[in-house]
């Protein structure tokens, strides 16, 4: 009897601390990834999460009617694109008007006190370009 409960404690004692090294691994990974990830985001939060940046993105082909390579250019001689890099200028413009849409509802729309009114979406990029570039041709 002694013994077996001995074995119990002994076995129980291994698998919390094999559990505990395994929850600090999975935190330490974490952590690296959301700081290491993006390379040139000047507007958007550093530690934007994969599925969140994403889904962001998405919605700006959506919003526009594009490809993600309307704002994002191709590396030479491949069909992928250099998401870090900057030198299409619709990449610049889509950083204004990220900024533009931000201050559109943080002055206008921050009706409860909003603790953080960067993070109000009332207005967003679908509004005014329903699915074009052109948003001021929707117009005519
Ligand atoms: C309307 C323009 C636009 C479209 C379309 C667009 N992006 Fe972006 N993307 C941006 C801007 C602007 C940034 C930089 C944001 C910043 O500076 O905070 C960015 C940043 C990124 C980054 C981060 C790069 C880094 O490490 O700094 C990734 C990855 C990315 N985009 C992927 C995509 C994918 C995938 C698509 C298509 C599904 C896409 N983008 C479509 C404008 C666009
Ligand atoms: C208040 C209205 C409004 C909102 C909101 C808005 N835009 Fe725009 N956007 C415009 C207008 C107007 C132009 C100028 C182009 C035109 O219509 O002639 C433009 C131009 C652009 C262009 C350059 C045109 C091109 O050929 O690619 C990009 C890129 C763009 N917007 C991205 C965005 C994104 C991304 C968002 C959301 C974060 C957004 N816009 C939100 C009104 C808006």
């Amino acid at each position: 009897m002694k013994t077996r409960n001995l074995f119990t404690l002994s076995f129980f004692l291994i698998l919390s601390v094999a559990l505990l090294a395994f929850t600090n691994d999975t935190e330490i990974k974490e952590s690296n990834v959301t700081k290491s990830e993006w390379k040139n985001l000047k507007v958007l939060p550093q530690d934007i999460s994969n599925d969140s940046l994403k889904s962001l993105m998405r919605g700006y082909n959506d919003a526009l009617g594009v490809k993600c390579s309307h704002c994002h250019i191709t590396i030479e001689g491949t069909d992928k694109l250099d998401f870090a890099d900057d030198s299409k200028k619709e990449k610049e413009i889509a950083r204004k008007m990220i900024l533009m849409t931000r201050k559109i509802n943080a002055d206008n729309f921050n009706w409860e006190n909003h603790p953080n009114p960067e993070l109000i979406n009332v207005v967003n990029c679908t509004m005014c370009h329903r699915g074009h570039t052109k948003a001021t041709k929707m117009i005519n």
